[in-house]
């Protein structure tokens, strides 16, 4: 059996619809399953401890979420073309996983939205993976032989699964191809996480 973690922030539910079909598509493999996560946002004082359950939604991620897991979805608003703070926050935590090598050698893959068709979203997914390959993880992408990618008038990367939410986020629902295309990026990491634990 492999442990999928999905792992996200979104403030205003674009991300996290994404997250959610990605576990849709890991859920779709035999053996394994997914254990979705978010982190709490960053305030002026981000060392101050947030309230240690959010009102809503998946747990807070801890350290122990990616030692125990086999394999990482990471996902993440774009932020003037980069990653949300409060991600980065989080993977800046992880110096003492990387110190031991706990994340080597296991499989990841990046999915993110944004407003705008053009606004980032190929350096966002390219910039989360810095940290992953310093972790020394193996990054999935999407492939075209999955044909919505040739099919997409919105989101939808080879680099990882992307949104495009328009102005309002929360009310724009992922396309079709979206969809297809964070079930399938999933499912791919999924697939690679069992045979790797076989
Ligand atoms: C501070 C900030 C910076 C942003 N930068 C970008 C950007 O560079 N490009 C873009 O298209 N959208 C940008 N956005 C919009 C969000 O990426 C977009 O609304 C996204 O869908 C939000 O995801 P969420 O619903 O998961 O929070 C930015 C939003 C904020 C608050």
């Amino acid at each position: 059996m492999a442990e999928i973690l999905v792992l996200y922030y979104s403030r205003s539910g674009a991300t996290a619809e994404l997250a959610r079909q990605v576990c849709r598509g890991i859920e779709s493999v035999a053996e394994a399953s997914a254990r979705l996560r978010t982190v709490p946002p960053v305030f002026p004082q981000s060392e101050a401890a947030p309230v240690p359950v959010p009102a809503s939604g998946p747990p807070y991620a801890t350290l122990e979420d990616l030692r125990e897991t086999q394999a990482l979805v990471l996902g993440s608003p774009t932020r003037f073309g980069n990653m949300a703070a409060p991600l980065k926050h989080f993977l800046d935590g992880t110096a003492s996983l990387w110190l031991s090598g706990a994340l080597a050698g296991k499989p990841a893959a990046v999915f993110t939205a944004t407003q705008t068709m053009h606004g980032g979203q190929e350096s966002t997914l390219l910039s989360m993976m810095l940290p992953l390959l310093h972790h020394g993880m193996y990054l999935v992408g999407l492939p075209y032989t999955e044909r919505a990618l040739n099919d997409t008038r919105s989101g939808g990367t080879p680099y990882g699964a992307s949104h495009v939410s328009g102005a309002a986020a929360a009310a724009a629902a992922l396309s079709e191809a979206e969809r297809t295309l964070a079930q399938a990026l999933g499912r791919r990491v999924a697939a690679l996480a069992v045979q790797l634990a076989r």
